[in-house]
C-alpha cells in the first residue's frame, strides 16, 4: 500500500486510535513523529517501529504550543500531515449532587478542543507555505466523534459538546482556507463511532466496568479510517454515522445548508466588513 503521506505527525499516539494509526502509518512507509505525555508508551513505540520519532507534548499546557509547533517544522520541515487526535472523556452527572467537577470539564475541553485550535494557528503556517511555495498537498486531520453530530452519550454532556465545537470550528477553518486560496491545505475530518481504546477505561471513568471493550474492535476501525483518507473525503464517519454523511443523511443536508448560508452572509456582510 502507497504511504498515504510522507510525514505525519500524530498527536496523542501513546494508546488507542493515535497508536494504531501511527503504527499503521510506519508500516506503510509513513514517517511518523508520535507524540503524547507519557514517556514510557513513547520509547516503547520507538522501540517497536524503527526510524520513528517520539516528542512528549502535553497538550493542556497551551503556551508550550506555539514553541513545539516551531521546533517541529524547523526539524521536520518535509512535514506534511498532522493527525489532531490526542482526547479524552469524563462523564458530568449533573442530576447527582457532586455529580460534576468542574475542574475536569475544562480539562476535557482544553484538550479536546482548545488545544486543537492553538495547534491549528500554530502549526498552519507551514502547511500553507509548503502548498503555496512548494507545490505540496498537506493534510490536517481531526479525529471528531459521532458524539459531535448527535450527542446521543447523554452521560459524557461535556465531551460531546467539545466534538460538536470542533466540528464547527473546522467547517469555518476549511472554508476559510478555500477562500483564502489554499485547495491544497486539506483539512479532514473523521467522526469515528465508539472504538476500543483506553479511552472508556475504568482508571479515567470508574464508574464503567470492562469500559475498553465499549465498541468496533480497534484495528477495523484503523482499517476504515485509512480507506476514509485513501478516499480523499474532506469529512467521514465509520459505523453508525456512515449514512448521516451520505444523501439523505442530516450531516450531509447540513453541509449543503452551510455552503449556502456562508456564501449569503459573505454576500451581505460586504458592505459591512472594511478593507
Ligand atoms: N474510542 C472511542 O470510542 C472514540 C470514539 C470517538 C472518538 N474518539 C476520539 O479518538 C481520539 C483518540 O482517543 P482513543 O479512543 O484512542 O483513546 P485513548 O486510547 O485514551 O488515547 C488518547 C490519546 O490522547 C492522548 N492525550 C490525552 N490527553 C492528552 C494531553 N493532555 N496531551 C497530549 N496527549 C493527550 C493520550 O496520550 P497521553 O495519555 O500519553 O498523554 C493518548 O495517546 C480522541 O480524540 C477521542 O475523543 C474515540
Amino acid at each position: 500500500m502507497a504511504p498515504l503521506y510522507k510525514k505525519a505527525l500524530i498527536i496523542g499516539a501513546t494508546s488507542g486510535i493515535g497508536e494504531a494509526l501511527a503504527s499503521r502509518f510506519h508500516a506503510e512507509g509513513t514517517s511518523v513523529i508520535v507524540t503524547g505525555r507519557r514517556r514510557e508508551a513513547l520509547d516503547a513505540f520507538v522501540a517497536k517501529h524503527p526510524g520513528s520519532i517520539a516528542t512528549t507534548l502535553d497538550v493542556t499546557k497551551l503556551d508550550s504550543i506555539a514553541t513545539f509547533a516551531a521546533e517541529i517544522t524547523k526539524k521536520h520541515p518535509d512535514l506534511d500531515a498532522v493527525i489532531l487526535n490526542a482526547g479524552i472523556q469524563r462523564p458530568l452527572f449533573f442530576d447527582r449532587p457532586n455529580g460534576v467537577d468542574l475542574n475536569i470539564f475544562n480539562e476535557e475541553l482544553t484538550t479536546n478542543y482548545v488545544s486543537f485550535v492553538h495547534l491549528t494557528a500554530a502549526l498552519l503556517p507551514h502547511f500553507q507555505k509548503l502548498s503555496k511555495e512548494e507545490d505540496k498537498d498537506t493534510s490536517l486531520v481531526y479525529v471528531s466523534s459521532t458524539l459531535g453530530l448527535l450527542p446521543t452519550l447523554v452521560r459524557a454532556p461535556g465531551y460531546c459538546a467539545t466534538k460538536a465545537a470542533l466540528h464547527s470550528f473546522v467547517m469555518t477553518l476549511r472554508q476559510q482556507l478555500e477562500d483564502g486560496g489554499y485547495p491544497r491545505v486539506k483539512i479532514v475530518e473523521v467522526f469515528p463511532p465508539a472504538v476500543q481504546t483506553e479511552l472508556h477505561d475504568t482508571k479515567h471513568q470508574p464508574d464503567l466496568v470492562n469500559g475498553g471493550e465499549i465498541g468496533m474492535p480497534l484495528a477495523e476501525f484503523i482499517d476504515r479510517m485509512c480507506e476514509g483518507l485513501r478516499r480523499g473525503d474532506e469529512q467521514f464517519a465509520v459505523g453508525h454515522g456512515e449514512p448521516w454523511l451520505k444523501d439523505g443523511g442530516f450531516e450531509n443536508t447540513r453541509v449543503t445548508m452551510f455552503k449556502q448560508g456562508q456564501k449569503g452572509i459573505k454576500e451581505a456582510l460586504k458592505r459591512f466588513v472594511k478593507g
